[in-house]
């Protein structure tokens, strides 16, 4: 099936060539919108991570809404969203090695209002060379570890060490600090993952007062992810870098978010299938499997056109069983969609987004930055 036969106002669902990432455009509208409203109610600026949806399109939507810019993973998905014209880039992973030091420094020049974080003086010795030459101050923060030693540095006197050393540089600028927390986004009790949270908050506020007291106000103090924003939106952040409200997937869906067990996003990102074997008792086969879902999440969650009470088990690189309630047949040749277990893998498992409203498929948009490293 070609572009050109599934787009168009007349165009169905059912027409996809399975697997298919299908996005609901009302869905995402709305999860971009609340995300937005959020951070003008509670006063805390947005700056949505970009890591979940590689798309140029979706971080336009975003910024759009209100956001200060997005959040990348990588240098690469940070040349894809400047190049494409969003403003306002952090990188929120230290950038390392000689070759990537280089690409960074080009994209400074290229680009606007970029920053990127830094966990170690080798880095910022090298990151202040290579800017010295280039002629463009560099934009960083301090990367402050929550604990899991992922990266970061390990404590405020290693961070107020590292902040003495971007300033003292001419060719870089202190920007602020950033403490992702990634361990606490999936606790799913929200009383349990507040006081985690509020401990991290006490850290970061000793840490941002003592580098005021060395006469250094951290202006940007960033961090969260979609299980905690709501939390870290009361402690000291200035911005927050969700990135799954914008789909959520099932392993979001069993957090409560806010505290209230109300779903303050809806799920907008699903995969869609076929029925390629209807042969078995109890249950057909469906042509997505180990390749057409991340597997390190929970299974996929059956949704449209699924009976209701069916269930979906891997059966291979290729497919997967669709287990249905007793009595329940389903027919060879039915498309089923299933909501991703964990949204951000699964979109870089494809090229595109099937874009729906409804039951018209509206448009298809790259996921551009798919292996940008
Ligand atoms: C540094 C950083 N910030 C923000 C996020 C976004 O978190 P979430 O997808 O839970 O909203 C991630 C996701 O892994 C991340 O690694």
């Amino acid at each position: 099936v070609t572009r050109e036969t599934i787009l168009g106002p007349n165009a169905e669902l059912g027409r996809l060539s399975t697997p298919a990432l299908v996005l609901d455009l009302d869905a995402l509208e709305r999860n971009i919108a609340r995300m937005a409203d959020f951070s003008r109610e509670s006063g805390v600026a947005l700056r949505p991570h970009a890591k979940t949806h590689k798309s140029v399109r979706i971080a336009r939507m975003q910024v759009e809404a209100g956001a200060l810019g997005v959040c990348c993973a990588t240098l690469g998905e940070a040349e894809v969203m400047v190049d494409g014209g969003v403003g306002g880039v952090l990188i929120t992973s230290p950038v390392v090695s000689v070759a990537k030091v280089a690409r960074l420094v080009e994209l400074n020049a290229r680009a606007e209002r970029l920053m990127v974080v830094a966990d170690h003086a080798d880095n910022v010795a090298e990151l202040a060379r290579a800017s010295a030459a280039a002629g463009r101050p560099l934009r960083l923060l301090v990367d402050i570890d929550p604990g899991i030693h992922r990266t970061g540095v390990r404590d405020t006197e290693a961070a107020a060490a590292l902040a003495r050393q971007i300033e003292a540089s001419h060719s870089l600028e202190l920007c602020g600090v950033q403490v992702y927390a990634g361990h606490l986004q999936h606790v799913e009790d929200f009383a349990r993952r507040s006081a985690l949270a509020q401990e991290q908050h006490r850290t970061l506020a000793d840490l941002v007062e003592r580098l005021m007291a060395e006469g250094r106000r951290p202006a940007i103090v960033t961090g969260a992810g979609t299980g905690t924003h709501a939390i870290d939106a009361a402690g000291p952040f200035t911005e927050l870098q969700t990135g799954s409200y914008v789909f959520m997937d099932v392993e979001y869906n069993a957090v409560d978010l806010r505290g209230d067990g109300v779903r303050a996003f809806e799920p907008a990102l699903f995969v869609a299938a076929t029925v390629v074997s209807a042969n078995a008792d109890g249950f057909v086969t469906v042509d997505a499997g180990l390749k057409a879902f991340a597997t390190d999440g929970p299974k996929p969650e059956p949704a449209r056109g699924a009976p209701a009470g069916s269930q979906y088990a891997f059966m291979g690189d290729e497919h997967g069983a669709l287990i249905l309630p007793p009595g329940v047949r389903l027919e060879l040749g039915s498309v089923v969609e299933c909501l991703t277990p964990h949204c951000d893998p699964t979109v870089n498992l494809y090229d595109r987004y099937h874009v729906v409203r409804g039951e018209t498929l509206e448009d298809v948009w790259p996921v551009d930055a798919r292996g940008a490293a």
